[in-house]
């Protein structure tokens, strides 16, 4: 008999995850857990590559287990853990760090928008503007030294120059700004992928369900499977990453940009959100913008893709026939919209709500889950080590 497939994935605890986790990730996951061997991770060991609060840390976890068992994650279906309470990890981690080449990491569109600086100021300086400013200083130094008192001349010059004194302090400013962003960005963030890696290869993965943005970490874990492989022997399963429909969720204020918590609360719908918030949320959200070429704009096809996602078969219909008869109004799509997601939504809170008075219950899914994944993490990097010679 054909073994089942063997599926991990992961969330960082944010504090709340969104609907674009929910439909890029977790919606997969739901499905996946009915047929194949699944490990589902709250993944803490990565949200601590950017600035946290310790104190709020265990708040978060448990706010990312309740999404997880709220949306339907079943313990008796899938392991589900915490990251942290599986060391092997880490160790794994380390151990592939000496295969992963530093370039490969550079390249990571993450770590390049993550590193990434929007300078504040135009390079408006040009050359001339160089040589006038230099020349006003040798201008008034003559000046001094002639003991003139005709400083007419002087006046309008010295004005030009101020100006152009000032845009250099603006981007003396600017590069101090990035040198200091520079030296505060950990050595973690440029590494998360490899600790990824880990986490895939640990439990000889085969399918990766996550959202588009996570497919380059996913071909990054391939590369370093294969590696290992040839330098140590046959020992990792090549994992694939899969999408879902829903692979790419955009920014409700923005949506040239992905939806991400990051961006502030406008842009995203969070699970959790109330149904006046994602009525609000949704009212508001941006539909004209791009709209060139006949094409249809990145925030109405948003809409679209929610509908598709959460709305009824019948009501996206009218809504397509309206969009390809000119007829459509806006308003009336976010609000049909809108009413979907909450509807849906109403269920999953509530049980939510019913899974926080009981911490205990929810903690023991989690140290159960733990308990499950660590014998098979520990058979992995043991091979891994022996191959390694350690
Ligand atoms: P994270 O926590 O940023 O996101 C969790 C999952 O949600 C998906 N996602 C989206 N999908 C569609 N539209 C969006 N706007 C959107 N935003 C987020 C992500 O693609 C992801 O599937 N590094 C990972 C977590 C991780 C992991 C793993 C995943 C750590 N180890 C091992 C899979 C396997 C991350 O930061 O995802």
């Amino acid at each position: 008999m054909a073994s089942k497939l063997k599926i991990f994935s992961g969330i960082q605890p944010t504090g709340m995850l969104h609907i674009g986790n929910y439909l890029g990730a977790i919606k997969q996951w739901l499905i996946l857990q009915e047929t194949s061997d699944c490990i589902f991770c709250v993944v803490d060991y990565h949200a601590i590559t950017v600035k946290y609060e310790p104190e709020e840390m265990q708040q978060r976890i448990f706010n990312a287990a309740l999404d997880y068992l709220a949306a339907g994650l079943d313990p008796k279906k899938s392991i589900i853990f915490v990251q942290s309470h599986v060391p092997e990890h880490s160790e794994l981690a380390w151990l592939l760090n000496t295969v992963t080449p530093v370039g490969e990491l550079r390249r990571m569109t993450q770590w390049k928008d993550k590193i990434s600086y929007e300078p504040k100021f135009e390079i408006s300086i040009n050359d001339s503007d160089f040589r006038h400013l230099k020349n006003t200083w040798k201008v008034i130094n003559e000046n001094i030294l002639n003991g003139s008192n005709d400083i007419s001349n002087i006046t309008n010059r010295i004005s030009r120059a101020t100006k152009t004194a000032e845009k250099l302090l603006d981007l003396v400013e600017g590069m101090l700004e990035f040198d200091a962003k520079l030296n505060t960005i950990k050595a973690g963030l440029l590494n998360y992928p490899i600790l990824m890696a880990a986490d895939i290869l640990l439990y000889k993965t085969h399918i990766v369900p996550v959202g588009e943005d996570q497919q380059q970490h996913v071909e990054l874990t391939r590369t370093i499977a294969r590696k290992f492989n040839s330098q140590f022997g046959e020992t990792f399963i090549v994992p694939k990453a899969q999408l879902s429909q829903a692979q790419r969720i955009m920014s409700l204020a923005d949506p040239t940009k992905k939806m991400s918590k990051s961006l502030g609360p406008k842009h995203y719908l969070a699970l959790t959100d109330t149904p006046g918030t994602i009525r609000e949320k949704i009212s508001r959200a941006v539909t004209d913008v791009g709209s060139e070429g006949g094409e249809m704009s990145p925030g109405v096809k948003n809409l679209f893709v929610l509908l598709k996602e959460f709305g009824a078969p019948a009501e996206i219909k009218k809504f397509e026939s309206a969009y390809a008869d000119k007829t459509i109004r806006y308003s009336e799509l976010k609000e049909a919209l809108a009413d979907a997601i909450v509807k849906k939504l109403n269920p999953f809170q509530n049980k939510r709500a019913d899974l926080a008075k009981e911490p205990k219950k929810v903690w023991k899914i989690l140290n159960d889950g733990a308990k499950k994944a660590r014998p098979i993490a520990q058979k992995t990097l043991a091979e891994v080590k022996k191959k390694m010679g350690l």
